[in-house]
């Protein structure tokens, strides 16, 4: 959160003064801590805890009161559920529901419930407004698929008493071993047990109760937490009391976690209960506006996806925690030799986890892998994959809060034209609007947006403008009306509409948990509607957690209330990503007929926001530091399956030196999400303004990205159809590797092999890069070998290089003529980069589509793999017919390769002038000319071909 001096009132005004002041004389920036809760401070996190603690303390002597009733359990057409018995007292025992489903994925699922509250039989306090049940629609945002029950799954014939065993999965290869008291699940993969639940006997379902006044002495759990909370001066009314449901999920023999973003944090999670290196505190995920967040920390931060990857050698399993309100994980690592049976030979340290979360269901998915793609994969087909993006997502977007004028930004872009940097959007902040008003424009400093998307639409150029979900609560605001009137408000604990502060003062908040509200609010977007806006605008949507200036930890006080009586207590993390998915609906159609691919940015998300567009990691600092954070915050959002993801370029607040702007720029082309953005209060930084050398570095790094544009959108489809990362951190590539396992600061693009490592230290001029497997890798301007095979190389990198290795055994589509856009290379020739391995082959894959319909999905595409072997370069196609098919390959019958680079070609093709080239439907084979590239110094030789002139959708050979 950043305050604007724009339309506040004098207090605000000479509040936001002090800050400022306050903020310019402060060294550094730091985070209020004490906006936020830490565990101790939140009642359900600390209640938990000490639950933990309690049981650790008394170890043998303490069983846990969870107990599967044996009579209870059916099993029928892959599912299994019965009922758990918790023992409160000898004579009192609640009864929870559990369903076991075991899904044709291979994935497991276990949901419990508290039948009191199913049933509604409890009493709400205060009057409360609210639903008495325990919130059980978190699946209905985050799951599109995958459900399906499994048709082979059984019970195991041989069972013990008190032990349930279910074989599932591929092959009846996974095993969920159910014992029933005290009630623990593991789950086994040939059997080998891999994850387990309650283990450690920390299952706690917090029942629900009536609230005694004073209660009995031998009864004196401390109840200070459970009927009200208070922080920061506000105050919770709790009306449903406690309803925390926790677990612990132990990895045994696992070392690393990943995951369960967003943290500001390694990608290899660390251990939360203290100790040299660890965190104090359990990582968070309570969606908020963490004004200047911190490093290497667990606090939570603008978006959740509870979802999380245990990896070993050869190994990957996970966790998939559907749950929507505050939740808390607690990581520890024990050193084990015991249970030799349960144990992976020589696995010497296991992870155990302790997840717990304010209300709701319990409700856990589990994957049992091998592979980190399986675990993609099965997880996207649950939450949805990569919503493949328009073409001019992927490209550069040039960000600052503000460009304050409609001229303003037409200068920009013309002087990006002037200085040759090509980019693809402007983005507008919230200064355009009237008054903070969304859906206006500012009559005075935009009276011509038309005049303004008009420009950019002729270089293909488009706009991105934000709306937030905040209404301005002023009269004369036909959007505030509506709300009103249609009653689509988010309403306060007393059911009167919501009422609070954000950038335009006193607000109201767009409920679009409502179907009314969805509907209403996509109706914003048409044409005729919101005039002034034309077929190249797109959306950002911001402040969603949302963010609440006066609210408790800058948010929503829990008791208020959601469409279908929900408390926001349960529902918080998901909030963010409803107003995403109704901005979504806006933009898909707002003409008749005019269906084009949606793009959203969004600052908050949950799991499945991946389907629906872009995230960023909200407002870093200009700062190395932050620069380097931003890798294993990338990388880590790609794992849990929301890849298209990126970081403010140039660092949000403050201003970065010409050096640091610099490397983040060479930094930030390896974001899927490429934007750089800067706070109002910053120097402008358009990259032609840094001088030179610095604007012609950076300008190379922009372009750098554009010619490896069609590698970047290959990886995209792919991240689109099986849920891959676009950027993969190093065990995701390796697995088998250990000396990986941790590594976060360097990234592979998608399955193309190339390396990047980007600097993000100070006066650096070369950079460790680590390789895992035994192949050469070469360098990507000047194809310097370096041979792998778990060695770490010094590759130099002084300011003006971005250091990036190819990995031998790919072949990598490029285009490389510089254009204003991405638009304008549509029909630009193909370059491929083949990169021989040790086996003198290589293979990779170009998909293609408009870039921009949905055609792709009727077959207007080309998908093609390309395969170097026996002096042989051949591309195949990998598509399948659709009824647009036809056409879309006759429009790109004119796009051609025109240019193919051989890197560490054999030397006998010295003798070599020319190339044979078949071509499918022609008559006869032609030739092509080869040119051969001596390389000394540690250099590949290299081979060119000129003009091939193959189709890039056609069926080719080249023999060399
Ligand atoms: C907060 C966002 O994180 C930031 O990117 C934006 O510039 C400001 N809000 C103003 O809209």
């Amino acid at each position: 959160m950043a305050r604007s001096l724009h339309a506040a009132p004098r207090w605000a005004l000479l509040l936001s003064l002090v800050i400022l002041l306050s903020c310019l004389i402060s060294p550094g920036a730091a985070v209020k801590h004490e906006n936020f809760k830490k565990c101790d401070q939140s009642g359900f996190c600390k209640r938990n805890r000490a639950y933990a603690d309690d049981v650790y303390a008394k170890g043998s002597s303490w069983s846990s009161p969870y107990e599967l009733d044996s009579n209870s359990i059916q099993f029928k057409d892959g599912q299994l559920q019965g009922v758990i018995l918790k023992t409160v007292s000898a004579g009192e025992k609640v009864r929870l529901p559990l369903t076991v489903s075991f899904l044709e994925s291979g994935v497991a699922r276990v949901v419990v419930d508290e039948e009191k509250r199913t049933k509604g039989d409890i009493e709400l306090r205060h009057e409360s407004k609210a639903r008495k049940q325990r919130y059980n629609e978190a699946g209905k945002w985050a799951l599109v698929g995958g459900l399906e029950l499994s048709k082979s799954a059984s019970l195991d014939p041989e069972t013990e008493a008190g032990v349930t065993k279910v074989l599932y999965g591929p092959e009846q290869k996974f095993q969920a071993i159910i014992r029933h008291a005290p009630f623990e699940v593991d789950f086994q993969r040939d059997g080998e047990t891999h994850v387990k639940f309650n283990d450690r006997g920390y299952l706690n379902v917090e029942h629900w109760r009536a609230k005694v006044d004073e209660p009995k002495e031998d009864q004196a759990e401390d109840q200070s937490t459970w009927w009200e909370e208070s922080f920061g001066g506000n105050t919770d009314s709790k009306p449903k009391g406690p309803e925390s449901v926790g677990l612990d999920i132990t990895f045994p023999g696992y070392v690393h976690v990943f995951g369960i973003p967003e943290h500001a944090d390694s990608l290899s999670l660390k251990e939360t209960r203290g100790g040299s290196g660890n965190h104090d505190e359990p990582y968070r995920l309570y969606n908020s506006d963490v004004f200047e967040y911190e490093l290497n920390s667990p606090m939570t931060l603008y978006g959740a996806i509870p979802f999380m990857q245990a990896h070993r050698k050869d190994s990957t399993v996970g966790v998939f925690w559907l749950n929507a309100a505050e939740t808390w994980v607690d990581i520890v690592k024990s050193k084990t030799s015991a249970n030799p049976l349960s144990l992976g030979v020589g696995a010497k340290t296991t992870t155990q986890t302790h997840w717990f979360s304010e209300s709701g269901q319990l409700d856990v998915f589990v994957f049992l892998g091998p592979t980190p793609q399986d675990l993609s994969k099965t997880y996207g087909e649950l939450t949805g994959y990569t919503q493949l993006p328009q073409q001019f997502a992927i490209a550069y977007h040039q960000c600052r809060w503000n460009y304050v004028t409609d001229e303003d930004v037409k200068d920009v872009d013309r002087k990006f034209d002037r200085y040759q940097i090509p980019y693809d959007v402007i983005w507008l902040d919230i200064e355009y609007t009237d008054g903070k008003k969304y859906f206006t424009w500012d009559p005075l400093t935009f009276p011509n947006p038309e005049g303004m998307q008009g420009q950019l639409d002729e270089s293909e150029r488009k706009l991105v403008i934000i709306l937030d979900p905040h209404i301005k609560n002023e009269a004369n605001y036909p959007i505030v009306d509506d709300l009103k009137s249609k009653n689509l408000g988010v309403r306060n604990k007393d059911g009167d509409l919501y009422e609070g502060w954000c950038w335009p003062g006193s607000s109201h908040w767009v409920d679009c948990f409502n179907p009314a509200a969805i509907d209403w609010w996509a109706s914003l977007f048409k044409y005729d509607k919101f005039k002034g806006t034309l077929r190249n605008m797109f959306v950002w949507n911001d402040m969603n957690e949302p963010s609440v200036f006066n609210g408790p930890e800058t948010t929503m006080p829990k008791d208020n209330i959601h469409y279908g009586d929900w408390e926001h207590r349960d529902i918080h993390n998901v909030n963010g990503m409803t107003l995403v998915n109704a901005t979504y609906k806006g933009l898909l159609e707002r003409k008749k007929g005019e269906v084009r691919r949606p793009f959203v940015l969004t600052r908050s998300f949950y799991a499945g926001t991946q389907r629906l567009g872009a995230m960023w990691t909200g407002d870093n600092q200009a700062n190395w530091d932050h620069l380097a954070a931003s890798l294993p915050m990338v990388l880590n959002n790609g794992i849990a399956g929301f890849p298209f993801a990126g970081a403010d370029v140039g660092g949000f607040f403050g201003n970065p030196s010409k050096d640091l702007l610099t490397r983040w720029y060479q930094a930030g082309i390896w974001y899927p999400f490429f934007r750089a953005h800067a706070h109002i209060d910053t120097r402008r930084r358009e990259p032609y303004l840094a001088g030179e050398p610095y604007t012609a570095i950076i300008s190379q790094a922009i372009r750098l990205r554009y010619q490896l544009l069609p590698a970047w959108y290959t990886a995209f489809h792919e991240a689109s159809v099986n849920g891959t990362p676009i950027v993969r951190p190093q065990y995701y590539v390796h697995p088998s590797d250990e000396h990986g396992f941790a590594l976060d600061d360097q990234l592979y693009l998608g399955s193309t092999g190339l390396l990047a490592k980007p600097v993000v230290t100070e006066g650096a001029t070369s950079v460790d890069i680590y390789i895992a497997d035994d192949e050469k890798y070469y360098d990507y301007f000047d194809y310097t070998v370096y041979q792998g095979g778990r060695k770490k190389h010094i590759v130099p990198a002084p300011l003006e290089k971005v250091p990036l290795l190819m990995q031998g055994g790919h072949i990598i589509p490029r285009k490389d003529r510089p254009r204003r856009s991405s638009g304008l290379m549509k029909w630009d020739p193909y370059t491929l980069v083949v990169t021989l391995d040790k086996n003198g082959q290589a293979e990779g894959t170009l998909y293609v589509d408009d870039g921009e319909t949905f055609d792709f999905e009727r077959g207007a595409y080309i998908h093609r793999r390309f395969s170097f072997s026996d002096s042989t370069l051949a591309s195949e196609n990998l598509g399948t017919k659709g009824p647009k098919t036809a056409e879309y390959l006759k429009a790109m019958s004119g796009v051609r390769v025109e240019k193919i680079v051989i890197v560490d070609a054999p030397q006998q093709w010295q003798e070599k002038s020319s190339v044979t080239v078949i071509e499918e439907g022609a008559k006869s084979g032609s030739t092509a000319p080869l040119e051969f590239h001596l390389q000394q110094n540690g250099k590949a030789p290299y081979a060119i071909v000129k003009n091939p002139g193959v189709g890039i959708g056609k069926t080719w050979r080249i023999e060399f």
